[in-house]
């Protein structure tokens, strides 16, 4: 069943990750399907899963019997992978790594930072992402060591798949939160962890799933393509794709929720999610523009959020 609260522990995004979902957790919480609530849903997907600010929400509230998670960033997956089966050589070395950082000084820790990014960078035209070694570990402690080291917190790539973030000025950056990582490791015992396009969940889906899609928002224009989580981009073939994979799980009578970036924010006459959507049910939420080349186009915006059921808002 998954009407139950507070089972697992209090597992949170161990990744700072754009487009990150935190700020609209809310409304997601007064448009989930009622089903998960009585219990009837048993699985939670989540094929787009970033940082998995909403894995973990739900997590926290309903347990699921099984959860699969799916993204087509190999570097993140092999985090949640190094996560799940070494937790505890993970943490010995972000320990060592937070040690070194923090006894250092400002320029030291600058030196230091580059050098892991050079490192990181080196290794990535020979490294295995398909078969799971103890080179994964060190990897991962890397990658968490940059997020939370780089300016702003984030993970981009350039087009080789080169982590470049230049190094970010922090006091005390938490580079080491050992008991999130032990819970975060609780809740993937349970969890199925997919690499690759979004579709690869397509066999797991039954009438007892609630699926719910992230992707990257549509690029508005050229400029403002903020779609670096991976070497290739998402153009709207692909939200084409998903909305084919959106009609094809409902039609497997599975619960299905989307959130987008609503491209009216930029142009009131451009209705692409909702011609695309017009059988289901779509609803407008405010929330606030995190990331943006244009510092000037940040502030007050609005998402969707796409429904192939009535919520308590639609009803
Ligand atoms: C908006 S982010 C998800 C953010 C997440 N909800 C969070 O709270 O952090 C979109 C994610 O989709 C992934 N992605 C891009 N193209 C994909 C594809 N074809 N299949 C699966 N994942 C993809 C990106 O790597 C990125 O992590």
């Amino acid at each position: 069943m998954a009407k139950q609260t507070k089972l697992v522990p209090a597992a949170r995004p161990f990744l700072k990750w754009a487009g990150g979902k935190t700020q609209l957790l809310n409304e997601f919480s007064k448009r989930l399907p009622n089903d998960l609530k009585t219990g009837k849903i048993t699985k939670y997907i989540e094929p787009f899963i970033g940082g998995g600010a909403v894995f973990f929400y739900l997590n926290q509230r309903f347990s699921f019997k099984k959860s699969y998670i799916c993204d087509v960033n190999e570097e993140l997956i092999l985090s949640y992978r190094v996560i799940q089966r070494s937790t505890k050589k993970l943490i010995s070395e972000l320990e060592m790594l937070e040690s070194d950082y923090i006894s250092k000084s400002e320029v030291k820790r600058e030196k230091l930072f580059y050098e892991i990014r050079s490192a990181f960078n080196q290794k990535l035209p020979d490294f295995k992402f398909k078969k799971y070694n103890s080179d994964w570990i060190e990897r991962a402690a890397q990658i968490i060591f940059l997020n939370r080291t780089c300016y702003n917190g984030l993970f981009r790539v350039n087009q080789k798949g080169e982590f470049n973030v230049p190094f970010g000025r922090y006091k005390k950056p938490e580079i080491l939160n050992e008991d999130n990582l032990n819970d975060v490791a609780t809740l993937l015992k349970t969890t199925k962890i997919l690499c690759g396009d979004f579709t690869q969940c397509r066999k797991f889906v039954d009438d007892k799933t609630f699926i719910y899609f992230d992707p990257p928002y549509r690029p508005l224009n050229q400029s403002s393509s903020f779609t670096s989580y991976a070497k290739n981009g998402f153009c709207d073939k692909d939200q084409l794709r998903l909305v084919d994979f959106f009609k094809e799980l409902d039609d497997k009578n599975a619960k299905v929720m989307l959130s987008n970036s609503d491209p009216k924010n930029e142009n009131p006459d451009d209705s692409f999610f909702d011609d695309l959507f017009s059988d289901y049910y779509i609803e407008r939420v405010p929330a606030k523009r995190m990331i943006n080349c244009n510092g000037a186009r940040r502030g007050n915006i609005n998402e969707l959020i796409i429904t192939n059921y009535r919520t308590k808002k639609t009803k």
